[in-house]
């Protein structure tokens, strides 16, 4: 089974709070989630392995670490993935994007596939799948479906908030995914939102509806 990590450092447990709160305005919804997505991939590039090399300083030689093994590429799930990118890339510049567009039918809660462009190394890659709301796992369950379809090698999902259920769906369709969050909240409604939450993270983020 994949690592389920909730990501308690101090700084993000005060601006998700923020983030949650309904009063916060469009600007700062997307600023929040941006320093957070930052914030959390401190957390989430944790375990990348490192490889020792040797340098001079001004004053003597030196033995330090530097990063090594795959490169990565950033997967997030349109749209409300999209929010959080550039923040990971503050921590990650060298990593790649590739966006699957992806959205839930109001209905059947199920997810709709409309967008997939990957980079052309894609394969090579560590992908961290990105989305901010982890509500049934429908979503993000066929977003690594799709990567590993096409031979990609899918090793992390980042959200900012999931409900049980769907860490749940993604452990059980893809028990190889180490699964990182914010906050793992108490369930979801009968219209399939996380509880408490945030409400709905694309609207909240590009101020629609
Ligand atoms: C939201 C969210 C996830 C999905 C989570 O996207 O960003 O992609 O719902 O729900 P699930 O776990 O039940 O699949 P939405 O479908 O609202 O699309 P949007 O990002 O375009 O607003
Ligand atoms: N998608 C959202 O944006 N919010 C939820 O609570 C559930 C799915």
């Amino acid at each position: 089974m994949g690592k389920l990590v909730i990501c308690d450092h101090p700084l993000i447990q005060h601006k998700v709070t923020f983030i949650r709160d309904k009063n916060t305005n469009t600007k700062q919804f997307r600023e929040l989630v941006d320093e957070v997505a930052m914030l959390m991939a401190f957390e989430v590039t944790r375990d990348v392995p490192l490889t020792t090399v040797k340098v001079q300083t001004p004053v003597a030689h030196a033995e330090g670490q530097v990063i090594a093994g795959r490169m990565m590429g950033l997967i997030p799930i349109l749209r409300a993935g999209l929010g959080m990118v550039d923040g990971v890339l503050k921590i990650i510049p060298s990593a790649k994007v590739g966006h699957i567009g992806l959205y839930r039918d109001h209905e059947t809660l199920q997810p709709v596939e409309y967008y997939c462009s990957l980079p052309s190394d894609v394969a090579e890659r560590e992908l961290i799948v990105i989305d901010p709301m982890l509500a049934t796992g429908g979503s993000a369950n066929a977003a690594i479906e799709m990567l590993k379809k096409k031979g990609c090698r899918p090793t992390k999902l980042m959200c900012l908030i999931a409900a049980p259920e769907g860490v749940k769906a993604v452990q059980e369709q893809h028990p190889d995914i180490d699964i990182y969050l914010a906050a793992l909240d108490e369930k979801l409604n009968e219209h399939g939102y996380i509880v408490p939450g945030l409400g709905d993270a694309g609207d909240r983020l590009y101020g629609t509806k």
